[in-house]
Order: C-alpha cells, then structure tokens, then sequence
C-alpha cells in the first residue's frame, strides 16, 4: 500500500520534471526590498512535502513540515511557509535583499526511495535566475530638486526698461 503510493509519486515526478526542467524565470529586486521567488507544483499526493531552495553555493532554504533550516547569509530573511507548501505553493519569500543574493536559485522535491528509505531522490521544481538592483531610489528626486533650485531667480526686474520708457514719453511731450 505504501510502496505502491511511493511509486506512483516516484513515476509522476520522474515524467513531470522534464517538462519544466525548461523553464526559468528572470527577476530583478530592488536592495533592501521583498521579493516572492515563484515556485509551484500541481500532484499534490505528499501531505508533507520536503522542500530545498538552493544556489550554486548552498542551501538557501528547507522545510519538512514544521522543521525548517535557514541557509548562511539567509538567516531571518527566507520562509516558504507552511500553510502555503500543503497546498503546492512553494515560493520562497526573500526579504531585504541584499547584492550579494543575486544569482540562480533552484527549488527541489525531496522524495524518499522506495527500498532505501534514508536516500532520497531530488525532483527539480522551478528555477529562478534573481537581479539585484542597487540604485538607490532617492537619487532621481535628488536630481530635480537641483533643477528646481536652479530656476529660482528666472524673474529678474528690468527697471532700465521703465526708466527708458518714461524718458521717451518725456522728451516727446516736450518736443
Ligand atoms: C504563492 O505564495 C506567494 C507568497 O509566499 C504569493 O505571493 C503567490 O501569489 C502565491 N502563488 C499562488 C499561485 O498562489
């Protein structure tokens, strides 16, 4: 009964992960901002899924149920919450991003072998290649309250230009 669950999860993954193995999605966050890594999967016959989120250089984030490893340089700052992963969202929440998190990040399922059960195999998910942009936002409004200032003094008094016109109007009523 529970070989026979763990092979139809272990077929469905195996034929479904080529599909998507395709894709990757490109995303660019600002520093210091919020941002939700896109991550989905549709059989949902695991009641408790394992997730990993990875880099090249590590482990981003895990979770099995309500245990859960926060990867270095990450700590405080990931969660694919629970609640969320029961239902094959399996997005991973990033917050005050920082230039170094730039790079590509790959979500797995962790699925038990059938014989031995302390291995387990990894089914890629969803691939997510992240931008980071440093530019800060205050730099444009910087920039136009100079232009600003600059046009303080664009109405300047001409009083020659009265003083001529009097002066004509003096020397044609006399002459
Ligand atoms: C999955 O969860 C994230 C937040 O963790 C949310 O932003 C996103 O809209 C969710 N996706 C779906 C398809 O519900």
């Amino acid at each position: 009964m529970v070989s026979f669950l763990h092979v139809s999860i272990l077929l469905l993954t195996v034929f479904s992960a080529p599909l998507s193995a395709q894709s990757r999605v490109f995303m660019t966050a600002r520093v210091g901002s919020l941002v939700v890594l896109p991550c989905e999967w549709r059989d949902t016959l695991s009641p408790s899924p394992h997730i990993e989120w990875i880099t090249f250089s590590g482990t981003v984030f895990e979770r099995l149920g309500e245990e859960h490893y926060e990867g270095e340089g990450y700590e405080d700052r990931v969660d694919v919450p629970e609640d969320k992963l029961k239902k094959g969202n399996c997005s991973l929440e990033l917050k005050e991003v920082k230039a170094e998190d730039a790079g590509v990040y790959e979500s797995y399922l962790l699925v038990n072998r059938v014989k031995r059960a302390l291995s387990s195999k990894r089914v890629f998910i969803q691939s997510v290649e992240l931008s980071v942009d440093e530019s800060p936002e205050s730099s444009q409004h910087a920039e136009a309250n100079l232009q600003l200032g600059a046009t303080d003094d664009a109405t300047v008094n001409c009083p020659s230009l009265k003083i001529t016109g009097i002066l004509l109007i003096v020397w044609l009523f006399f002459f």
